[in-house]
Formats: C-alpha cells, sequence, structure tokens
C-alpha cells in the first residue's frame, strides 16, 4: 500500500485510533493520508501531531484516496455517503468499520460497483493490537481483499468472516475491550480493597493482565488448560474462582456479548434506535 493514498472519513475514536495505528507502521508515509471530519479541532490535533492532511469536506478526501476508510457513526453513514457517491469509482477500495451496517447497504446507497469491504476493528488499533474482522462486499476480489488486509494487518490481526457473522464480531472483539478494562478496573479496585495503593493496584492488574494474554497467545492453550496451572489443589485460586463462579462471570460475559451482538443487528436496521431490542 506504499504508493496509495488513504482517506480516513470520521477521525473520533475508531476511525482517530486507526490512523495512528497505521502511521506507527513504516511503509505508511504521513503525506499518502487525508483524515476527514466534521470537528475542525480533531482534525487541528491529528495535523499538528501526525503530519497529515486534514479536510473537513468529506468529498475531497473522498475524491483523491485509493482506499477510504469509513469510520463514522452508523447514525449518520447514509448522510456520508450520500455526500461522497459522486466521487466514488470502481478502482477505489472503500472499508466501512460501522457496527451493524450492511455491505449492501452501502452498496445499494453508491449505486455503482465499488468494491466494499467491512471490517470491525478494535480500539487496541491505536497500539497496533486491534483484533479485526472483516468481510467482502459484492465487487471486492482477492486483489481488494489482499490489499485491505495489508492495511488492517498494519493495526493488529485480521481474520475474515462471513458477513452474517460481523454482529458476533463487533459483540465479541469489537467491543471486548471494554469488557476488559472494566475487569481490570475491578482488579485495581479489589487491590486498593485489599490494602495496595492505587497506582501499584493499577500495575499489577494490567501487567497481570498482559501476561496472560501473552501466554494465551504465545502457549495457543485454552485459556482453561492455563487455569489449571494457578489453581493449585486448597489454594488461593481455586478459593477465587468459587467466588467468581457463583457470581456468575462467565454467564455475565456471555450476556453482555449477546446484548453488544443485538444492538449491533438492531443499529444496522435503525440506526437511531436508541434500544437494544430487534423485530
Ligand atoms: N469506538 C470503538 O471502539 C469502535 C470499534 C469498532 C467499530 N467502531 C465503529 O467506528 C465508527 C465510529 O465510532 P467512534 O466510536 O469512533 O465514534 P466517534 O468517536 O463519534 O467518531 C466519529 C467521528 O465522525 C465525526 N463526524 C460526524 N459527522 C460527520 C460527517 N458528516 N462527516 C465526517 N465526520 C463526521 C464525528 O465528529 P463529531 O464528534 O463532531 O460528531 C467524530 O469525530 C462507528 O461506526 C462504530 O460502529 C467503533
Amino acid at each position: 500500500m506504499k504508493d496509495k493514498n488513504i482517506a480516513v472519513i470520521g477521525v473520533g475514536n475508531m476511525g482517530g485510533a486507526m490512523l495512528r495505528g497505521m502511521l506507527m507502521k513504516s511503509w505508511a508515509k504521513p503525506e499518502k493520508f487525508t483524515a476527514a471530519d466534521a470537528d475542525r479541532s480533531k482534525l487541528e490535533t491529528l495535523e499538528r501531531e501526525l503530519k497529515v492532511r486534514v479536510t473537513n469536506d468529506n468529498r475531497n478526501a473522498a475524491k483523491g484516496a485509493d482506499l477510504i476508510i469509513l469510520a463514522v457513526k452508523p447514525q449518520i453513514i447514509d448522510q456520508v455517503i450520500d455526500e461522497i457517491k459522486d466521487d466514488l469509482t470502481p478502482r477505489q477500495i472503500l472499508i466501512s468499520v460501522a457496527a451493524g451496517v450492511k455491505a449492501e447497504h452501502i452498496l445499494s446507497r453508491i449505486g455503482k460497483s465499488v468494491p466494499i469491504v467491512r471490517a470491525m476493528p478494535n480500539i487496541s488499533a491505536l497500539v497496533g493490537e486491534s483484533a479485526t474482522a472483516m468481510s467482502p462486499g459484492k465487487h471486492a476480489t482477492k486483489e481488494h481483499l489482499d490489499a485491505a488486509r495489508e492495511v488492517l494487518e498494519s493495526i493488529g490481526m485480521v481474520v475474515e468472516v462471513h458477513e452474517s457473522l460481523m454482529d458476533a464480531v463487533t459483540g465479541l472483539s469489537g467491543t471486548g475491550p471494554m469488557y476488559v478494562f472494566l475487569i481490570v478496573e475491578g482488579m485495581s479496585d479489589a487491590g486498593v480493597k485489599v490494602g495496595l495503593s492505587r497506582d501499584v493496584a493499577n500495575a499489577l492488574s494490567v501487567q497481570t493482565l498482559l501476561g496472560a494474554a501473552k501466554m494465551m497467545k504465545d502457549t495457543g492453550k485454552h485459556p482453561a488448560s492455563l487455569k489449571d496451572l494457578v489453581t493449585s489443589p486448597g489454594g488461593t485460586a481455586i478459593s477465587a474462582l468459587h467466588s467468581l463462579e457463583k457470581s456468575g462471570l462467565k454467564a455475565m460475559l456471555i450476556d453482555a456479548v449477546e446484548t453488544a451482538t443485538r444492538r449491533s443487528r438492531v443499529l444496522g436496521r435503525h440506526p437511531h434506535n436508541s434500544g437494544d431490542e430487534e423485530d
């Protein structure tokens, strides 16, 4: 992708994280990137810190780009597509990261055979560690997918899934950093409760998470078998595990992922609906 121009439309939390993550890679030269957003203050910050080209004109950003990342809220994606569609051509690639919004919907709104790749990254793109799933739209060939993969791999790992699974991905890994932040916050609070300072409790909790994540990744072992390494007979970990099972930690996580998955489906069908109920 090193000679390609990339536009990111919507540089809030996710688009901004993707832009910063991509720019950590050696192939990504700032002059090849354009950031477009409605919020001028975000653009000023990115221009100053990343030296990318910025504009508050989405059409202008879309026009010169080989690959466009659409990272606006599902609620306004139609408005942005309507704005840029006349400038889109089938030689460009459009990556949409909007939760719930189907490639077919974007395609019919554009009304041209533009290759679309739907992607669901997560906020850890900011540090190049996103867990991203992607799925091709109707006109996306292997070549388009390879190009999208190259860009998305620059912000972390990428799996390809059928588009019908994108809401599940949104519920699990798109939303996933929030579950982890909450768990670590809880661990940190717990550390304070049992007498540690906040700084020490935070540092120990974060490193515990990092170490456990690295163990799971490096060994490739099922978490249940790694859990057995900690739970010695009559020890502290098995007592803590009993307490967590009584409180239903796993059931809570399953409920949360299901709820987020449902919300993603609702957002796709009714972007302005503020509840989670599907019809
Ligand atoms: N956040 C995540 O962890 C995450 C994870 C995976 C996928 N996503 C997806 O990423 C997309 C963006 O989410 P987000 O959390 O990054 O939201 P966000 O922080 O609100 O970012 C969206 C950005 O788009 C800007 N914007 C609003 N109207 C615009 C327009 N007409 N043209 C250009 N830019 C416009 C917003 O500016 P204002 O602030 O001025 O409105 C904001 O800076 C969503 O579709 C979401 O489903 C997010």
